[in-house]
């Protein structure tokens, strides 16, 4: 535990029972940040109630029993009975030497690891990747990196749209433009054109429509050549989706689809299961179930159909059969599923129904991590000047080529290799960054110049901010290695600040994973990184007193530069040294 606000809790939680006894249980004797000290409890006060005591008597007495000299320099009763908290200054200076020594920079390792088996991306064949489709793949990567950086086994998944009623028209316009003619229009990304193409066809032509029927069903049936056009669409779609996850710098692998259709061979026992449990019942000639508390506008009680009138199964089956995959053969507990805000209802009944069933048990637990849209600057739907969906490489080529303006502007003396190399890194980077800083749940405006801009809380202001401390140390011809054993002092409200600053990435870095909120862990960076500044502003570094002073200093410099590099590197964001 390296955030001093946790430690200073432990021992707070203890000096607390020392005096309430069993009285004390219960009574909440956290810690907090303060505005007029580091850190404030307030417990006396409830604790004062259960005793018959006077709420500054208890504050006085938990402060006698409270094992805090190592750690405060300063206590003190105020009002009515809150304990206000000072922390000493070579306790900061300690707690610094231990985060700065270990690998993961104070963040404490989870207590129990979980295996846990998180959905995202999941764009659907054949159609075009949208904006809700990026926002899913960005937050998902952030939620796998830090899942993984606190020592969770964590395995991705992701939920293409691979298989249904549609691949019947898709499988017939594919013959009918010849198979290679079909796969260069996929390859180089023109999802969209290619199912319109289809569903013209579709909507104009009985004929069409009765091959596209009977494809289904030939599909369905496992028919060796219908399968194999099937199995030539999807390859060409995840290629394309392949090379979107490249050029994003995102973890997602060729091997981590498992889309709808691998799910094919188990619908039929989510059937059977369901039945045996005498869950199903018929409504309209399909086999549905009614989670309890689910209700239409009507107050009638919601449906969660398993198979249709005609035998087919739908969305929901393959979503419950996911569940029993994800539980009884991977073994997960957690259950993530960053999917956009409008599939809450359908995932909710999906966990409610897998629960009724048995197949979600606590501790196991399923987790929508929802989101909100991506909106353009007229704050409706993000789409092209014509109407169109936003092709996604089109708008990662743009991201590059804006960031390249300014990168240019900044910095003309870097090399076209570098520029080009960092270009890349900030744009990429800003895009990301601009969907992570916002909370999930909102919406977000999609604003080029906002998030390119080296001011405020946006990619390229932190990574500026980290490019700027490497440079003191290049500068100034130092090993950054042989500063990290320095035990800092520190004097200077600034150097304080930024020494709480830092501490601080433990509690930001679990605030964050405990809500699934990346936005979190952003507010944190930028607030570390204004630290940083109002302190480089404060105290000179290089041309610092003595050089105690200056290799402290410099101590401090690193760490926070390791912070930051490492906190946009469980975003997915990369931190160039130079800019
Ligand atoms: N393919 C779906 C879509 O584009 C998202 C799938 C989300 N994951 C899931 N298990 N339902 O909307």
């Amino acid at each position: 535990m390296a955030d001093p606000v946790g430690l200073v809790a432990q021992r707070i939680a203890v000096a607390f029972a020392k005096v309430g006894g069993q009285k004390a249980v219960g009574i909440d004797t956290a810690v907090r940040q303060s505005d007029r000290a580091d850190a404030q409890v307030n417990g006396s006060l409830a604790l004062a109630k259960v005793m018959g005591a006077t709420p500054r008597d208890i504050a006085v007495k938990v402060l006698e029993v409270a094992e805090l000299q190592d750690i405060c320099s300063s206590t003190e009763v105020a009002g009515p009975g809150f304990i206000n908290l000072t922390f000493a200054n070579e306790f900061l200076a300690r707690e610094l030497v231990v985060a700065s020594g270990s690998e993961k920079l104070g963040v404490a390792s989870t207590p129990t690891s979980r295996r846990v088996v998180i959905d995202y991306s999941a764009p659907n064949v054949a159609k075009e990747m949208h904006v809700g489709h990026l926002r899913s793949t960005v937050i998902g990567d952030a939620l796998v990196r830090m899942l993984m950086f606190v020592g969770n086994t964590v395995v991705r998944e992701n939920h293409v749209g691979d298989w249904g009623t549609p691949f019947g028209m898709l499988i017939e316009h594919l013959i009918d433009s010849g198979e290679v003619n079909a796969a260069k229009e996929l390859s180089i990304g023109d999802l969209d054109s290619f199912y319109r193409s289809a569903r013209k066809k579709f909507d104009e032509s009985e004929e069409f429509q009765k091959r596209a029927r009977t494809r289904v069903v030939a599909l369905q049936g496992g028919d060796a050549e219908t399968l194999r056009l099937w199995k030539l669409l999807v390859a060409e779609s995840t290629r394309y989706f392949q090379t979107i996850y490249e050029t994003l710098g995102v973890l997602l692998q060729d091997s981590d689809v498992m889309g709808e259709s691998a799910y094919n061979s188990l619908l039929p026992k989510v059937v059977e299961r369901l039945g045996k449990l005498k869950m199903l019942t018929t409504s309209d000639g399909a086999d549905v179930v009614f989670p309890d508390g689910f209700t239409n506008r009507e107050n009638q009680p919601l449906p969660l159909i398993i198979r249709k009138t005609d035998g087919g199964y739908n969305y929901a089956t393959s979503d419950l059969a996911c569940v029993i995959d994800r539980v009884e053969r991977l073994g997960a507990s957690l259950l993530l599923y960053v999917v956009g805000a409008p599939q809450a209802q359908h995932l909710q009944m999906v966990s409610a129904v897998a629960k009724q069933a048995g197949w979600l048990q606590a501790p196991r637990e399923m987790v929508h991590v929802a989101f909100g849209n991506v909106l353009g600057a007229d704050r409706k739907m993000l789409k092209t000047r014509s109407g169109d969906t936003i092709k996604l490489d089109a708008l990662l080529t743009e991201a590059v080529e804006r960031a390249a303006a300014a990168v240019a502007q900044k910095n003309p003396e870097l090399s076209a290799d570098k520029q080009s190399e960092i270009s890349r890194i900030v744009g990429i980077g800003a895009v990301k960054y601009a969907d992570l800083s916002t909370d999930r749940i909102k919406d977000y405006t999609f604003d080029w110049d906002r998030m390119l801009s080296f001011d405020g809380n946006t990619s390229p202001y932190l990574q500026y901010a980290h490019a700027r401390i490497c440079s003191i140390f290049r500068r100034a011809n130092i090993e950054r290695q042989s500063v990290r054993n320095v035990t800092p002092i520190i004097e200077h409200t600034a150097e304080r600040e930024l020494a709480m600053r830092v501490l601080q990435f433990d509690s930001a870095f679990w605030d964050t994973l405990d809500k699934y909120s990346p936005h979190r862990l952003c507010t944190y960076l930028y607030d570390l990184a204004s630290c940083f500044s109002s302190f480089y502003e404060q105290c000179s570094v290089l041309k610092a007193d003595t050089d105690d002073q200056r290799n402290s200093r410099l101590m401090l410099c690193d760490l926070t530069a390791r912070v930051m590099q490492a906190g946009l590197g469980v975003l997915g964001i990369e931190a160039p040294e130079q800019m």
